[in-house]
């Protein structure tokens, strides 16, 4: 069988990551056109990076949780396996995935806007903000898709064609609000996917699921491994 797993911020949420949406959301606090956009970024880089600067020191404490582990166990049942995320906290490779697809970027990866290198950058906090390309430097920026800018182009093409033949396509925590993440459910869907759903609360996806598992992503991913 090929599989594929689409997973949003929920799946992070019982590592102690705030998701994005919800009562107690990141966008309930934060504007997301002062922050992740790109205007928002040349208007003042300080303050984005700020931003980015209390997220990382977030999710530098965060651990997987089983949920994580349990689909990087999926990865290891089936030959033809990918997992897309639309999270920028690479949880999902500590916790053993490797074929892994990031839609959305990675908060710990730096572009440098000047020279257009990429690399990863760890520190925590950041010594310098807005932090300098450690080659050219010129003023970086994290490399993670804002709201306006277009998917990592090899991303999001692996991502289509993966989706479009998959048997089952598992989509866990994420609201399938935000596109074109989101048209990946119907598109698996329309091919003759199987679409299997987890989270507690109903999203635009639940309409269009075979299977929908109301629960948080550690105890519907066991549920969903008892039932393959
Ligand atoms: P959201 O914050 O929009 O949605 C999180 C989803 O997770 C909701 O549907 C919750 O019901 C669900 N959820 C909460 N706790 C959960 C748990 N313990 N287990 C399972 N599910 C749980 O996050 P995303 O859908 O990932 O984009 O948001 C999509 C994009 O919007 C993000 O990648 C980010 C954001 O703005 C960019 O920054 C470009």
């Amino acid at each position: 069988m090929k599989i594929a797993v689409l997973t949003g911020a929920g799946i992070s949420a019982e590592s102690g990551i705030p998701t994005f949406r919800g009562p107690s959301g990141i966008w309930k606090t934060f504007k997301p056109e002062e922050l992740a956009t790109p205007q928002a970024f040349e208007r003042d880089p300080k303050l984005v990076w700020e931003w980015y600067d209390w997220r990382r020191s977030i999710i530098k404490k965060a651990k997987p949780n089983k949920g994580h582990i349990l689909i990087a166990h999926l990865e290891q049942l089936f030959e033809d396996f990918l997992l897309i995320t639309q999270n920028v906290d690479g949880l999902h490779q500590k916790a053993g995935s490797k074929k892994v697809v990031e839609l959305h970027g990675n908060i710990w990866r730096v572009l440098c806007t000047a020279c257009g290198k990429k690399y990863y950058n760890y520190q925590v906090p950041l010594e310098e903000i807005p932090p300098r390309c450690k080659y050219c430097n010129g003023l970086l920026r994290p490399d993670v898709v804002w709201f306006g800018e277009s998917l990592p182009k090899k991303e999001w093409e692996t991502a289509l064609e993966f989706v479009s033949s998959c048997s089952m396509l598992l989509v866990v925590g994420t609201s399938g609000v935000v596109y074109p993440a989101a048209s990946l459910p119907f598109l698996a869907k329309q091919k003759g996917a199987k679409i299997v759903e987890i989270n507690p609360e109903d999203t635009p996806i639940s309409q269009i699921a075979h299977i929908r598992i109301r629960k948080k992503a550690s105890e519907g991913m066991e549920e969903f491994l008892k039932m393959l």
